[in-house]
């Protein structure tokens, strides 16, 4: 069939109107000039003018899909959320991202990987908004913005600088265990099928009697893990920029559904206090041998957008949604974030973000919020706009909200660091995982990374700082990093 026999629609405006012509716009005379009243042709330049809405401010670069979690275990004795009791399957979002680079960066720079989840619950929308990595570069909000811009460009050059981001790392020790898996070869996962997923924060769970727990989650990847070496990812940033995107895209096409085992490990919440570590600092991991990883269920990614715009790029994850029998913990950056992401959706998105229909709940919404830019969906004219009110509208209910999901904290305001545990140092973890977890193959890599990495533009001053913050973590790495950049400087 040629498209002269297929019955095609009449291409119409943005108000139904059928439409003369696809090409030509109105003019006076042959070659005269386009006029005004060309509404058609005015709404195309005005709707193409304003086609992007700002991208993130982190984690610009990202691809997405959609699949479900089934929950395979019992976990009922540590929560009572709904989507989390056995058998249940629970539709879900998910995207993947880098952290520093923009919208048409590449998917191979050595960077984070964002792993940001929307379950789309009976009980409303559950957001865990995490990173391919179980730890974070600093444990309090207030340093999140500096190192954010430390990572990205200089104001005059618009370059991003090596020198920058190792003159932030070493003046923040608390870095030491995120850049040490940074500058591994999980700093450049292999695609985004081959690579776990972590919740990062310490969360609380909490069950049907009120008992409460800390848990901790991760998504094990049942591709297995692989990375690229710097080599093959700086070729890969040329050639094929959007190789993960590609990866992710093609593989769901072909039905080959990417899987992950969702695991957890759980604390007492009375272990919190006496822990080795500080359960709620984010640069720090909790021993598996202390909490071994629990299964719960198995997550695949099965469909891909239709629409990458509307249903990819206005995604909007916030870890504000929590569910019945969640709740957050005394991380200071998770509760940092549970303010930053609902308010960026408001400026990057709009004030309704909520109503478009990749970020609206499959649960009913009865709320009292009303209007703003782009309003979509509104209550019955009948339904009161305040509460509390005398003739029937939605009334918060206490139960509902689920048990307590709080905990105890009480005295003066002050701003100060974690409560030290006996075990807390921001280099012990940091040495495990280059002594003990990597192998000598993969500690050889990690050497040659950094030595590469500083090599471009760090100062001499950094660099003293650079051999004394590795030298911390590993003695032996610090050395031959030092040894490696004094060879290169003499060669
Ligand atoms: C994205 C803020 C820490 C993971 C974002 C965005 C903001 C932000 C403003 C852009 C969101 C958007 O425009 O849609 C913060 C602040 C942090 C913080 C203030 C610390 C206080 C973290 C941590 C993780 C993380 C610790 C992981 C454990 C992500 C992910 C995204 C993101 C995965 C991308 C979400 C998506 O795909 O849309 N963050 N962030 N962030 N952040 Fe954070």
């Amino acid at each position: 069939m040629t498209t002269a026999d297929k019955a095609v629609p009449t291409t119409t405006t943005n108000s139904g109107i059928p439409v003369g012509s696809d090409e030509h716009s109105l003019t006076v005379g042959h070659q005269g000039p386009i006029v005004l009243h060309d509404h058609y042709l005015i709404e195309k330049m005005a709707q193409f003018n304003r086609e992007r809405v700002p991208e993130r401010v982190v984690h610009a670069k990202g691809s997405g899909a959609f699949g479900e979690l089934e929950i395979t275990e019992d976990v009922s004795a540590y929560t009572c959320a709904d989507f989390l009791q056995p058998g249940k399957k629970t539709e879900l979002l998910i995207r993947f991202s880098t952290v520093a680079g923009e919208q048409g960066s590449p998917d191979t720079w050595r960077d984070p990987r964002g792993f940001a989840l929307k379950f789309y619950t009976e009980q409303g929308n559950y957001d865990l908004v995490g990173n391919n990595t179980p730890v974070f570069f600093v444990r309090d909000p207030m340093k999140f913005q500096d190192f954010i811009r430390s990572q990205k460009r200089m104001p005059a050059s618009g370059l991003r600088d090596h020198n920058m981001q190792w003159d932030f790392w070493t003046l923040s020790p608390e870095t030491a265990h995120q850049v040490a898996w940074l500058m591994g070869d999980r700093g450049i996962p292999k695609t985004y099928r081959h690579m776990d997923g972590f919740g990062s924060h310490t969360y609380m769970w909490i069950n049907e009697a009120g008992e409460r727990f800390w848990v901790k989650y991760h998504f094990k990847t049942q591709q297995g893990i692989d990375f690229l070496t710097q080599a093959e990812a700086d070729e890969l940033a040329g050639t094929a920029p959007d190789a993960h995107r590609k990866d992710l895209f093609e593989s769901i096409d072909r039905g080959d559904f990417p899987k992950w085992n969702l695991e957890v490990q759980i604390m007492p919440f009375e272990d919190a206090e006496k822990y080795r570590f500080n359960p709620f600092d984010l640069t720090k991991v909790w021993s598996q041998k202390d909490y071994p990883r629990k299964r719960v269920g198995v997550m695949t990614l099965n469909r891909n957008p239709e629409n990458f715009f509307a249903q990819i790029e206005q995604a909007a994850f916030e870890p504000s949604n929590v569910v019945p029998g969640i709740g957050f913990s005394p991380d200071k950056m998770l509760l940092g974030r549970v303010f930053s992401y609902a308010d960026t959706h408001r400026y990057r998105i709009g004030v309704n973000y909520a109503q478009l229909p990749v970020n609206a709940p499959k649960a009913p919404v009865n709320t009292y919020s009303k209007d703003g830019n782009m309003r979509y969906a509104y209550n019955a004219p009948d339904v009161p706009v305040y509460a509390p009110n005398s003739v029937g509208g939605p009334a918060a209910n206490i139960a509902a909200a689920g048990p307590y999901n709080g905990w105890d904290s009480a005295g003066d305001m002050v701003r100060e660091a974690y409560v030290q545990h006996p075990e807390d140092n921001d280099f012990t973890q940091a040495h495990t995982l280059v002594r003990e977890v990597l192998d000598d193959a993969a500690r050889d890599r990690l050497v040659n990374n950094v030595i590469g990495h500083v090599s471009d533009g760090v100062t001499s001053e950094v660099l003293d700082r650079v051999f004394a913050y590795w030298k911390n973590i590993d003695e032996e790495v610090g050395k031959r990093i030092e040894e490696g950049i004094r060879a290169s400087q003499q060669s």
